[in-house]
């Protein structure tokens, strides 16, 4: 039977070259935290696998973000930094009795993908190994602790960066601060860890020699995909790791059958599906979880803001804003609209300008409308929510609904046009 899994996530540093009022791993990608997208990663791993979360800086933030969207997910305070292995530590009364593998991560490093925690929990396992770290290759090993072998190729060590001599720094292989390990047998390291170092910290990559002078067996799980733990730690990185994460799915699409006119202009959230022969416009930007149906045609410059589903075939043009709308097939919704909170039948055309009025800013509700198939909204109207439109209905341009429309019928709201005769020119003869 394979062994059950847990995860400490390490999010209590402070993240200084932020410059941030709120804590490093609540800034966000795709309006998701930095920490969402690594518990959600790990969670993938089988149903929901439990991450414990070493909080410390802003902690009450970031345990109020989790208990809201991670039910199971735990947290432990780490009240003073004292160094990666001191975090660590603060997970050991809630792991007592925990007999199976721990993966130890870092709550900055968005990237990290389930498939690859799968392999290193795999290679862990089918090497009879007690720990295994997570190694990579960089061009530009600088500030990342190096890995250090014996002439066996065998690990023996970590050194940091600050306690690293100049032969040291020239290794090019290094630790992504992910392990896994066998929990029984590690633990103890973590109880007998010094802070003789440069830094004067309690360093997590100490347990490597621990594990090596009691005897067990520990290996390197070289990744080659090193982007995948890009950490963030200023808003440069933070640019960069959401250029990486949109640039890694965009190939996918591509790779997959969709269109993508300009991939470098446009960002899709890993959370939305797109089906094959859909082409996405330059300078669109869609977050959240979304559903593209095929042949659609998304763009230029939309906003796809999370919770839409939008069917075959359907036109979403430029300056359209969606969010939390189900638009059935054949649907066009084509210039500069805001559909939100939205049901929208198949064939119903949106006509230009026209908006939702989805949100009260007194009462703070959110409602709902409803088009049926067939309906024909004029350009320039208001659809007050909640209305319900039936199916073939005729909205009349510039018209404010507030109201249900039956079907097949015509609704209009507008002031009727007025027209005097030889205004114009009988103002000028009175000049
Ligand atoms: C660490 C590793 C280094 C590795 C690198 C990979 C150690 C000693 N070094 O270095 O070998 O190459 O990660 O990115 O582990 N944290 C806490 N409590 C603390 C200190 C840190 O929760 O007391 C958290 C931080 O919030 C962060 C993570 O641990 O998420 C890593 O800490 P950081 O100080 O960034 O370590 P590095 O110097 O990057
Ligand atoms: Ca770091």
């Amino acid at each position: 039977m394979e062994k059950e899994v847990r995860a400490i996530v390490l999010a209590a540093g402070k993240g200084t070259r932020m410059k941030s009022a709120k804590p490093k791993v609540l800034h966000e990608i795709f309006n998701k935290p930095l920490l969402g997208w690594v518990v959600e990663a790990i969670a993938r791993l089988h149903t929901k696998t439990q991450s414990i979360v070493i909080i410390g800086h802003g902690a009450p933030t970031v345990e109020e973000y989790l208990n809201k969207n991670y039910k199971y997910v735990k947290t432990t305070l780490q009240k003073e930094q004292l160094g990666t292995g001191h975090a660590v530590a603060q997970a050991l009364p809630l792991l007592h009795d925990f007999r199976g593998n721990v993966i130890i991560t870092c709550g900055d490093t968005p990237l990290i993908s389930t498939k690859t925690l799968r392999n290193l929990v795999r290679y862990h396992n089918e090497n009879a190994a007690d720990l295994t770290v997570m190694t990579t290759l960089f061009d530009n090993p600088y500030g990342y602790g190096r890995i250090i072998r014996n002439t066996k190729d065998e690990i023996i060590k970590i050194i940091e960066e600050k306690d690293a001599n100049d032969t040291i720094k020239e290794i090019k292989e290094v630790n992504t601060g992910v392990y896994c390990l066998d929990w029984a047998k590690i633990r103890k390291a973590f109880t007998e860890l010094k802070n003789n170092n440069v830094q004067g910290e309690y360093y997590l990559t100490d347990i490597i020699k621990w594990a090596r002078d009691n005897a067990y067996k520990v290996l390197g799980f070289v990744n080659k995909d090193s982007d995948e733990i890009y950490g963030i730690n200023s808003r440069q990185n933070l640019a960069h790791a959401a250029k990486l994460m949109k640039d890694r799915y965009n190939k996918q699409l591509m790779e997959h059958g969709v269109t993508i006119v300009d991939p470098e202009s446009t960002y899709i959230s890993p959370e939305t599906t797109i089906d094959i022969d859909t082409t996405i416009y330059p300078n669109t930007y869609i977050e959240g979880k979304n559903t593209i149906a095929k042949n659609c045609k998304i763009g230029p410059m939309a906003h796809i803001r999370g919770n839409c589903e939008v069917g075959e075939g359907c036109k979403i043009g430029n300056f359209v804003e969606l969010k939390n709308a189900k638009i059935a097939k054949n649907t066009n919704v084509c210039h500069l609209s805001y559909v939100g909170d939205a049901i929208i039948g198949s064939k119903v055309n949106i006509g230009a300008g026209t908006i939702f009025a989805n949100y009260n800013s007194i009462t703070k509700e959110k409602k709902m409308s409803t088009l049926h198939d067939g309906v024909s909204i004029g350009s320039n109207s208001v659809i007050v929510a909640p209305v319900e439109v039936g199916s073939e209905a005729f909205v009349a341009a510039s018209s404010c609904i507030t109201k249900d429309v039956e079907s097949q019928s015509l609704a209009m709201s507008r002031s009727p046009q007025k027209e005097m005769k030889n205004w114009v020119k009988n103002m000028k003869e009175k000049k």
